[in-house]
């Protein structure tokens, strides 16, 4: 069978057990304690390469590493470029894929698709993934969720482990999962095998990694929250990070539970999606007050309370800032047994998953007076990530605001440096800027804060994006000077939040 990387690779793979046994088993045959991660997203990549690269004093690495994903056409590719040395997401980080050339030359990083993996571990981290569906977007109080995926997932490590076994949990759960789902799961499976159930270890830390140019650093060189079942299991965990976290500069948080910490992470990422949210109204209030939002942010920003105010923007995209909410609002209905929900992060959700709507109308308030509508105009959309320079399109904002100018008519076009192929809407991206030349262009829309599009100059944008009408800056990409020279090049040009520029359209 077939796997294909997004990085344009092949690769064939069968299943042979007995072989994959013999060979984990050699691996792990050196007095080095065994560290298996399960799950080689996002997450499990970094988190691989940085407990590979763990050296004791004497600059010794401290584990063999085994990571492991699913021997799926989507999913194999990730095995197969671990083995090879290579990081399985495509990253702005030199210093990852460094990590894994380094731990590949050392020799104590594998990856695999066999279970039988855990019976060789001495502490096994989950980095898999936990969805909770939205019915539909706008109404983030209707969703679908289930655990059933998430246990039959985590099964095979509580039937395989081993007595004196470190299980972290680093998955974004509902508060109260690791207590009140897995730990009893835990407990009746080890105690039918006849592990002594007091040496198996429930811990839950949470990942606070950025995709981006500090990807790595950002587990390496920052803060962690940490809890664990038990007393010893505290301390168990605890010495685990410090073997790989500085954590002489970024000290660890130790919790009261794990649901605190499960809380602490879910709370951490509404935080954020609401003041995102919050700062949406008062966007479209400066536009059409005639006002800079961003100038407005600055003098705010400079108040030591006030210094993380949002700026104005596109939308929410990613993996998780989309959904934390709604796994902490199902947890305090479902597993707290409350009739209450959590009705500000609910709203704030609904306002983040709908804002590309308002660059929508933006645009649709620029167009020239000669045109009808966006039927038949070309919209080329610079930056189809949910973030700047990173590769990641999960819940990009890019997608709806695609959906509604596809629906309105437009011929849509794609540039993002980092994305050739959007997986999510299974289309071909054009990565070098230079070949746009040759595209006919009515609209440009620059979507994201690559870095790539910073540096563009109005006689850049002007050659690049031959003959276009109208600009949109979503996310304050292009400066004053920048936009008075493309209106004087003729092209109108708006921006989500710049309602300075309204008044000369
Ligand atoms: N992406 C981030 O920046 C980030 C940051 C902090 C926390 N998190 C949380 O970390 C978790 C993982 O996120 P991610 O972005 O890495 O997700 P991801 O989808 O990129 O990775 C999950 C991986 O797990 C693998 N997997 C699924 N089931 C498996 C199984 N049974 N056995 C082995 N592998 C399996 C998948 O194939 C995939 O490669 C999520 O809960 C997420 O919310 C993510």
């Amino acid at each position: 069978m077939l796997s294909r990387s997004p990085f344009g690779e092949q690769y064939e793979y069968r299943i042979n057990a007995t072989q994959e046994q013999v060979r984990l088993q050699e691996f792990t045959a050196n007095p080095r304690k065994t560290v298996v991660i399960q799950g080689l997203g996002f997450v499990g990549t970094a988190m691989a390469a940085a407990v590979a690269n763990a050296k004791d004093a004497s600059g010794t690495a401290l584990y063999n590493v085994i990571g492991v994903d699913l021997p799926t056409e989507e999913h194999y590719w990730k095995i197969a470029r671990v083995n090879a040395g290579l990081a399985s997401v495509v990253s702005t980080d030199a210093s990852l894929d460094a990590a894994y050339k380094t731990a590949h030359a050392q020799g104590n990083l594998t990856a695999t698709y066999s279970p039988f993996a855990y019976t060789l571990a001495d502490i096994v981290v989950i980095d898999i993934h936990l969805d909770i569906k939205k019915k539909q977007l706008g109404n983030a109080r209707d969703y679908d969720f289930s655990f059933d995926r998430y246990k039959e997932a985590i099964m095979p490590i509580a039937q395989r482990i081993r007595n004196n076994t470190l299980v972290l949990v680093e998955t974004t759960v509902p508060p109260g999962t690791t207590e009140k789902i897995l730990y009893p799961m835990f407990e009746r499976i080890g105690r039918e095998r006849g592990l002594n159930t007091s040496t198996v270890h429930l811990a839950h830390s949470y990942e606070r990694v950025m995709p981006g140019k500090e990807y790595l650093s950002s587990i390496t060189n920052f803060f962690r929250v940490y809890s664990a079942i038990t007393p010893e299991g505290k301390r168990v965990v605890r010495d685990f990070l410090s073997s790989f976290i500085n954590t002489n500069d970024f000290p660890l948080t130790e919790l009261h539970s794990t649901t605190a910490s499960e809380m602490s992470k879910v709370l951490e990422n509404s935080f954020r999606a609401m003041n995102i949210a919050f700062m949406q109204e008062w966007t479209e209030f400066a536009q059409d007050a005639g006002v800079n939002m961003f100038d407005v942010i600055q003098a705010i920003r400079v108040r030591p309370t006030h210094r993380n105010i949002m700026a104005p923007g596109f939308g929410v995209g990613g993996y998780c800032l989309t959904k934390d909410s709604l796994l902490a609002d199902w947890s305090y209905s479902t597993l707290f047994e409350s009739d209450k929900r959590l009705e500000m992060s609910l709203a704030a959700i609904n306002t983040n998953d709908l804002m590309p709507n308002a660059t929508v109308d933006l645009l649709k308030s620029a167009l020239p007076d000669d045109w009808k509508s966006l039927a038949g105009k070309h919209v080329t959309v610079l930056g189809v990530s949910y973030l700047n320079d990173v590769a990641d399109t999960r819940y990009s904002p890019t997608e709806l605001f695609f959906d509604a100018c596809t629906k309105e008519g437009a011929t849509m076009q794609l540039h993002d440096p980092l994305v050739s192929y959007w997986v999510e809407k299974k289309l071909p991206v054009e990565t070098s800027l230079d070949a746009l030349s040759t595209l006919k262009h009515d609209v440009a829309v620059f979507a994201v804060r690559h870095s790539e599009y910073l540096k563009m100059d109005a006689n850049q944008i002007l050659s690049v994006l031959q003959g276009v009408r109208v600009v949109v800056d979503t996310f304050n990409i292009i400066s004053d000077t920048t936009a008075e020279a493309l209106r004087k090049a003729g092209v109108r040009v708006v921006g989500v939040g710049k309602g300075h520029w309204m008044e000369l359209v």
